[in-house]
C-alpha cells in the first residue's frame, strides 16, 4: 500500500534523509542498547531465546554478546556456527543503524514507509577459527571511509552497499572473523513510482497479502451451532508459511482479527449473491483473495477481473498455477497501479462492460490510503457501475481509532505490528455514509462487525467489533 502513499508524497528529494538530531538524543530515543535489545527480541524471537544482547552502541560501532547457555550451544559445529552468523548479522546491522541519525528501522522501530530505513544483509562470509567455549562477544567497528560512504549516500536517498569487518571473541581469543555486506536505503526511495520494481517492495506487498490469506486460513467460525472453516485450503496455499506466521503474529496482538476478517469475507460474499443477474466481479486490490476459485461453481457465468500491482499479479499467477482444474477463461488479471489514475481504462481495455450487473470489491484497502486517494478511487468505481443492480463493497475502520481518540489496547498493539511491517493504517471514516455520498455514490447498507455477527446469531459486547464496518453502495 505504501507505494501509493509514497508516490503522492515523494516530493522532497532535495531534503536530507537523515534527521537533525543530536547523537545524545538519538542514542536515548532510538538506539541505546537496552531499547534495541528489547526491540530485537520482539522482532526476532530466536535472539530472545538465545539471550543475545546488544551491550555497546557508539557512532559506527556495536558490541553484542551471545551467552554460552543451553540454547546456544551443543557439540555440533553447525549449531554454534549458525548462531555466530545470526549474531554477526545483527551486530553489523546495529553498527550501520547507529549511523542513520534519527531514522527508524523498518521492521524494528515504530515507523512508516515515509520516514524509515530498509536495511538488509546481502551476503556474509564467516571464518570460524576456533570453537567458542565461553560467552561470545561480537564487535563491528565501521572503518572511517565506509562511515562517510554510508552517511553521505543515505543522506541523499541513494542506495548504500557496504562490506563491514567483524570479529568474535570468546575467553579472550578470536574465534571467528567475518565480512558482511549490507544494503540500506530510505524505504520510500525503494517504492518510488517509475523506478524499476525493487526486490524489497516485491517482498513487502507479497508479505501483506499473504498475511491476510494467512488470517483467512486460520479462520474457523461458528454459525448456527456449526463449526466450520471457509475453504482454508486455498487460503493456506496462497498464504504459505510466511503468511501463516505473520497472521499468527498479528492475531496475537488482536485476537479478534480472524473473526473480523472472516466476517468481512462472508459479508462480501453475501453482497455478491445479492446482485441480481451478476455478470462481472471486480476485485480492486485483489491481493491473494481466492474468491475466483472458491466461487467459480456458484457463479459459472461471471467474469472475475482481478486488479492489482504487477508484482502482486505475478504472485497470483504463481499461486493460480498450483490450482489446476479451474476454468481460467473466467478470470482476467489486470496489472494496474491505482496511482496512475487509469483504473477504468485498464478495465475497459480488458473487456469490462459497465452496463452489465457488476460487483466491485475494494476489500482491506481503504485504511492504507489517504482520504483524497480513496475518494478518487471510489468515484472511478462509481463510473463503472452503470447498471442499476451494480454494487460496490468497501470496508472502513472508524476514524476515531485511527486518530487515537478511541483507545483500545489490542487495536493499538495491532496498529504497532502493522507499523513495523511498514503497512500503517492511515485512514478511517466515522461517517462512512457521508464519505460515500461525497464520492457520488448512494449508501445501500452499513454494518459494523458486531451488528453483522448479531444478525448471524452471535452476540458480543466487544467494543473492538464496533470499530470496523462493511458498506454496500450503488450508483446515484
Ligand atoms: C491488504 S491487501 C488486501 C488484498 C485483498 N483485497 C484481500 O482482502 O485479501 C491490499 C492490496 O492492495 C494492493 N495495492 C496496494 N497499492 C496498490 C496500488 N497502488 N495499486 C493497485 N493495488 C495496490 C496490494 O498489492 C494488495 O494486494
Amino acid at each position: 500500500m505504501s507505494r501509493f502513499k509514497s508516490a503522492i508524497n515523494c516530493t522532497d528529494s532535495a531534503a536530507s534523509f537523515l534527521k537533525d538530531i543530536s547523537w545524545e538524543d538519538d542514542y536515548c530515543e532510538r538506539i541505546n542498547p537496552e531499547l534495541m535489545t528489547r526491540l530485537m527480541h520482539q522482532c526476532v524471537p530466536v535472539l530472545k531465546a538465545s539471550e543475545w544482547q546488544i551491550t555497546v552502541v557508539e557512532n559506527g560501532y556495536a558490541e553484542t554478546i551471545l551467552p554460552l547457555n543451553q540454547a546456544t550451544t551443543n557439540q555440533h559445529g553447525t549449531h554454534q556456527a549458525a548462531l555466530i552468523s545470526l549474531s554477526a548479522d545483527y551486530t553489523g546491522g546495529m553498527a550501520v543503524t547507529s549511523l542513520l541519525r534519527g531514522v527508524p528501522l523498518a521492521g524494528i522501530h515504530k515507523c512508516s514507509t515515509e520516514d524509515s530505513a530498509s536495511l538488509w544483509l546481502v551476503s556474509m562470509n564467516v571464518r570460524y577459527k576456533a570453537p567458542s567455549t565461553g560467552h561470545l562477544i561480537g564487535r563491528c567497528r565501521i572503518p572511517d571511509r565506509e562511515r562517510e560512504l554510508i552517511v553521505s549516500r543515505y543522506k541523499q536517498g541513494n542506495r548504500v552497499l557496504v562490506t563491514l569487518p567483524m570479529e568474535f571473541e570468546s575467553n579472550g581469543q578470536i574465534v571467528a572473523e567475518a565480512e558482511l555486506t549490507y544494503f540500506a536505503q530510505p524505504a520510500k526511495q525503494l517504492l518510488e513510482p517509475g523506478k524499476k520494481s525493487s526486490t524489497l517492495f516485491n517482498q513487502k506487498i507479497k508479505a501483506s497479502a499473504r498475511m491476510i490469506a494467512g488470517v483467512r486460513a486460520r479462520a474457523s467460525f461458528s454459525s448456527n451451532g456449526r463449526n466450520y472453516r471457509v475453504d482454508p485450503s486455498h487460503a493456506q496455499l496462497a498464504a504459505g508459511p510466511q503468511g501463516e506466521m505473520l497472521a499468527e503474529k498479528l492475531n496475537r496482538a488482536l485476537p479478534q482479527l480472524v473473526q473480523m476478517v472472516e466476517a468481512r469475507t462472508r459479508h462480501g460474499d453475501q453482497m455478491l449473491r445479492s446482485v441480481r443477474g451478476l455478470r462481472q466481479v471486480v476485485l480492486a486490490g485483489a491481493g491473494l483473495d481466492m474468491r475466483p476459485f472458491q466461487l467459480q461453481h456458484d457463479f459459472p457465468d461471471v467474469i472475475f477481473y482481478e486488479v492489482d500491482l504487477p508484482e502482486m499479479i505475478a504472485e497470483r499467477t504463481r499461486v493460480a498455477q498450483m490450482l489446476p482444474g479451474f476454468d481460467q477463461s473466467k478470470r482476467v488479471m489486470i496489472a494496474a497501479d491505482f496511482l496512475e489514475g487509469n483504473f477504468n481504462d485498464k478495465l475497459l481495455g480488458n473487456g469490462f462492460v459497465p452496463s452489465l450487473p457488476t460487483a466491485i470489491i475494494f476489500e482491506g484497502c481503504s485504511m492504507y490510503f489517504e482520504s483524497a486517494v480513496n475518494k478518487c478511487l471510489l468515484k472511478s468505481f462509481g463510473e463503472m457501475m452503470e447498471n442499476p443492480e451494480s454494487r460496490l463493497w468497501v470496508d472502513f475502520v472508524s476514524e476515531s481509532v485511527i486518530n487515537g481518540e478511541t483507545v483500545i489496547p489490542e487495536v493499538q498493539a495491532f496498529f504497532r505490528r502493522m507499523d513495523e511491517m511498514g503497512e500503517s493504517f492511515i485512514f478511517g471514516a466515522n461517517n462512512a455514509e457521508e464519505f460515500v455520498n461525497d464520492c457520488e455514490l448512494a449508501m445501500v447498507s452499513e454494518t459494523t462487525v458486531r451488528e453483522f455477527l448479531a444478525q448471524e446469531g452471535t452476540y458480543s459486547d466487544d467494543p473492538v467489533l464496533d470499530q470496523y464496518s462493511f458498506t454496500v453502495s450503488r450508483c446515484r
